[in-house]
């Protein structure tokens, strides 16, 4: 399987970063057995999907509905029509601030399906939850109800981004990346089936740097990562996405 490395550039960025986002797109585009992507702030895609010709740009959230009255809202077809071809769904910053449910993210996931765009659905447990050893079961409560009735993975992938790792440079170990990651692939199968769970890429996501990615990449469960911090400059982000081509 293809690994995907998805860089999420958050409220990060205008276009004074176009040249930046350029030089990710030319020095992440490199090794010959990964898929690589951005997802900007929406103000950026149009700007940046005409600068990297090719190169997959996303968003980093869209509406449930295909249009209408929800001012400040973006539709799945609108990312599209601006160049999107991929979007990220239900990532913890919108389900803790925004008060994103499940059942939401669901929604919105098979919109931007329709829409024609690759979908990431996130999940990751906090550290209460990991530390009272509920870390599994919440994941699988996220996924029971935010993952699309149907599913294929050529459109879909899962991030497992643990709470406390985003952003607090506390990366998971390898092993507990895999544990769930392999967590998840089992839901996937039970949810779809085996060929579906065995094709879905499950990114890891918190945390990411040049210095943990080879390992984490090592494992079998490990398909990807959905990158932070480390995704705003061209050479971290480049380091990352070639990990075994440098490791
Ligand atoms: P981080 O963020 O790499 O900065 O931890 C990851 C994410 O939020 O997707």
């Amino acid at each position: 399987m293809r690994k995907l490395i998805v860089g999420n550039w958050k409220m990060n960025g205008t276009s004074r970063d176009v040249s930046e986002i350029m030089a990710i797109a030319e020095l992440s585009g490199m090794h010959a057995a990964v898929d690589a992507a951005l997802c900007l702030p929406a103000t950026l895609i149009y700007r940046a999907s005409q600068a990297v010709g090719g190169f997959a740009i996303g968003g980093q959230d869209c509406h449930m509905m295909e249009a209408g009255a929800y001012t400040g809202c973006l539709s799945a077809e609108m990312l599209s029509d601006a160049g999107a071809v991929l979007t990220i769904i239900g990532h913890s910053e919108r389900r803790a601030a925004q008060h994103e449910q499940d059942a939401d993210i669901r929604a919105k996931a098979e919109a931007a399906q329709v829409a024609g765009l690759q979908v990431i659905v996130c999940v990751g447990e906090t550290l209460d939850e990991r530390e009272s050893k509920k870390a599994l079961n919440v994941v699988l409560g996220q996924l029971h109800l935010s993952l699309p009735d149907t599913a294929a993975s050529q459109w879909l992938s899962v991030a497992y981004e643990p709470v406390w790792a985003i952003g607090t440079g506390k990366v998971a170990t390898d092993e507990q990346a895999q544990e769930a990651h392999a967590f998840i692939r089992g839901l996937l199968a039970e949810f779809y089936d085996a060929q579906t769970a065995a094709a879905t890429r499950i990114l890891y996501g918190g945390s990411v740097k040049p210095g943990n990615v080879d390992g984490l990449m090592t494992q079998p469960d490990v398909d990807g990562a959905l990158v932070g911090g480390a995704s705003l400059k061209a050479d971290d982000f480049a380091r990352i996405a070639n990990f075994e081509a440098v490791a």
